[in-house]
């Protein structure tokens, strides 16, 4: 199989095919799910959470992203991998943004960036898809603006629907190869995905968007307690392992493990 190309997922969206899209912070993960032909990774800044543990997206710097990205660049042979940029990593300036992409790419291997913000933003996507990077935009509920947006709401709804639809129209112009579009009404989404001519990538904006995203820990059910309404678990890994790491505890217990095949001499 051929690398994912960004104008792969245009023409995915001009033949009316939806794809899917996974976060992957390891190994692991990346090569099963580039296996598994899943065409784009993201290595969100939900590493956060599902990495380093912080109660918010917020916590999570450049240093500490870089090094999944380098995995999982390392470990793809078809995916396009696209690397997330942080909180304060990107919004002082274009410079700042330019500056930090370059180093997702060059030291983190990366094929794509994805920021947060709309037409505020648009300066910035531009800068950066100027410098050669291809830019992945993400409107709608941003969760590094969670105290600006007063918490997890839904975006978009009523009057502020047309703020939406101009913030994806602009990201579009400025450059952005995709829109990710998180916690929006399905009907603003599909009217967005209607009018923009590069894929939109929902979660939790209903079925009409071209492409599809989740973090992986939430899509296998390795997340503990409760997950968003948006989330759909196709596996209980979280069950799975909890009952190996069981099942090994009792077996060093009662002393049936190591066994004799597991034993050299
Ligand atoms: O960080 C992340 O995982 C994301 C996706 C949920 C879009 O931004
Ligand atoms: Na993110």
């Amino acid at each position: 199989r051929k690398r994912v190309r960004i104008h792969h997922l245009r023409e995915l969206k001009q033949r009316g095919e939806p794809w899917p899209m996974l976060t992957a912070y390891d190994t692991y993960s990346a090569r099963l799910f580039d296996d598994a032909g899943i065409p784009v990774l993201l290595v969100g800044d939900s590493a956060a959470n599902t990495v380093y543990g912080y109660e918010s997206s917020l916590p999570v710097t450049v240093e500490e992203m870089l090094p999944l990205v380098r995995a999982v660049t390392r470990s793809v042979t078809t995916s396009l991998v696209v690397a997330d940029l942080p909180f304060g990593s990107y919004q002082a300036s274009v410079e700042q943004a330019v500056t930090t992409s370059a180093r997702f790419m060059k030291e983190g291997r990366a094929h794509a960036v994805k920021l947060e913000g709309g037409r505020r933003l648009a300066p910035h996507v531009e800068a950066v898809t100027g410098a050669g990077v291809p830019v992945m935009g993400h409107i709608g509920f941003t969760p590094q603006s969670e105290h600006n947006l007063g918490g997890y709401r839904v975006q978009g709804r009523g009057a502020s629907g047309d703020a939406l639809i101009a913030d994806a129209l602009a990201l579009q112009d400025a450059g952005a190869f995709a829109v990710v579009m998180e916690m929006v009404p399905a009907e603003i989404a599909k009217q967005i995905t209607h009018e923009l001519h590069v894929p939109t990538v929902g979660i939790g904006a209903g079925p009409d968007c071209d492409a599809q995203v989740l973090v992986w820990q939430d899509m296998a059910g390795l997340r503990p307690g409760r997950v968003p309404r948006f989330v759909k678990q196709y596996a209980d890994l979280a069950g799975t392992l909890t009952t190996a790491a069981k099942a090994f505890a009792d077996d060093v217990r009662g002393g049936t493990f190591p066994a004799p095949e597991h034993t050299f001499h």
